[in-house]
């Protein structure tokens, strides 16, 4: 399959590009109206995220408005624990819940991978149309939860302001903790296939509470945990550096909020790619990653509350920060927002954000 558009898959391998190519985390979501429609018809997000014929049409929906340069499964980290038998649902403002959260060494010991053709069947369905229906435009990007911010929600039943409940099984039964960190990440390499299998030409990981950790705790319960995953996720073969179109290499990106201590141990885990968020200037991240990786980020997403002008110079500076940090080049970088979009962002701010990556880095 030939891409009409490969400038992420490119940047990933670090490879020249004639532009920046640019996508946002949340890029489908309740921001777009028609995104709204469609939830209105389906009945509820989980639903939407069941059905592959929908998740394929939200998949889409950003790309019709934007000059994206990919595409992102429509889908949840959580549906991993849902497969889990943990029971998945969302109540209106208040997020995720799990009617059967884990937690003691009891309810961790009876977890299990899920079967990725059965249980999860609809996400690897999802994958399929949204390639054929992609028809080659831009790479489409699987994606899971790390093995911690999953756990986080294992464990504490939904979403948390301090993460008290899984930060005291880790003091109090470390080992409960680590046997359900090492189920997640058999789980996650075997999800991460199976859309790899079906058609996702990247694939990211989402450790979006790493942070909430302190550098020992990260480095204990986090980091080793997304280096295996790094090590022993199959992603084919190495293409050439001046890599050909149809490379069957996949990279692996790693995202974490509030990773910025920890570069320089994630640029050595394997991974192809690193998400920055936007405490760390991409000049800094790049100079202490040494082009052993590519790096995506990094702008600060409520930076989209601000004008037009003032999104363009923030979108100008971000791509010459990290051009000043990679000795010039603006190669190796993927931009992005730092987190993901809030419901209440105007599209036309996004497409100004779009307009202007791909203007002010023109090769
Ligand atoms: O980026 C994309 O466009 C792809 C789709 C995507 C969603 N969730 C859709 C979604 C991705 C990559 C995710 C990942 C995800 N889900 C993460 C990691 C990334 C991050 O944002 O930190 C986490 C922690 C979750 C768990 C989750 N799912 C939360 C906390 C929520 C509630 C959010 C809210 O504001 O209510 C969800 C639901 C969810 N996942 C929505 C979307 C578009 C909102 C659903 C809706 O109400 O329509």
């Amino acid at each position: 399959m030939t891409l009409k558009n490969d400038r992420f898959l490119r940047a990933l391998r670090r490879e020249p590009v004639d532009r920046t190519p640019v996508w946002l985390m949340r890029q489908a979501g309740r921001y777009l109206p028609e995104y709204r429609a469609t939830r209105q018809r389906a009945g509820s997000f989980l639903a939407m995220a069941q059905n592959p014929e929908i998740a394929c049409e939200i998949t889409l929906q950003p790309l019709a408005r934007f000059d994206l340069d990919a595409a992102i499964l429509f889908s949840d980290i959580l549906t991993v624990p849902d497969a889990m038998g943990l029971g998945l649902y969302f109540v209106e403002g208040e997020g995720p819940k799990f009617r059967s959260p884990v937690r003691d060494a009891a309810a961790i010991s009876r977890l299990a991978v899920p079967d990725m053709e059965t249980e999860l069947r609809y996400v690897m369905d999802a994958v399929r149309l949204i390639r054929r229906e992609l028809d080659g435009r831009v790479p489409l990007i699987g994606f899971s939860g790390s093995p911690w911010t999953l756990a986080c929600y294992m464990v504490e039943g939904g979403g948390s302001e301090n993460f008290a409940t899984i930060k005291a099984l880790a003091l109090n039964d470390p080992a409960a903790l680590h046997a359900l960190l090492s189920v997640n990440t058999d789980a996650v390499i075997a999800y991460l296939s199976a859309q790899r299998a079906a058609g996702a030409q990247a694939l990211q990981v989402f450790d979006t509470w790493g942070g909430a950790l302190s550098p020992a705790m990260y480095r204990e319960f986090s980091l080793p945990y997304l280096t295996r995953i790094a090590r022993e996720l199959e992603r084919g073969i190495e293409p050439p550096r001046q890599g050909g179109e149809d490379a069957e290499h996949t990279p692996l990106i790693v995202f974490g909020k509030g990773n910025a201590p920890y570069l320089e141990e994630l640029a050595a885990s394997g991974a192809e790619a690193l998400g920055v968020d936007w405490l760390v200037e991409l000049s800094e991240a790049a100079r202490r990653t040494q082009g052993k990786v590519a790096l995506q980020g990094n702008l600060d997403p409520t930076m989209l509350y601000g004008s037009p002008d003032a999104i363009r110079t923030q979108v100008r500076n971000a791509l010459d920060s990290y051009a000043a940090g990679n000795g010039g080049s603006r190669d190796g970088h993927v931009f992005n927002l730092g987190h993901g979009m809030s419901p209440d962002m105007n599209p036309e701010h996004v497409a100004v954000l779009v307009e202007e990556v791909h203007a002010h880095s023109a090769r």
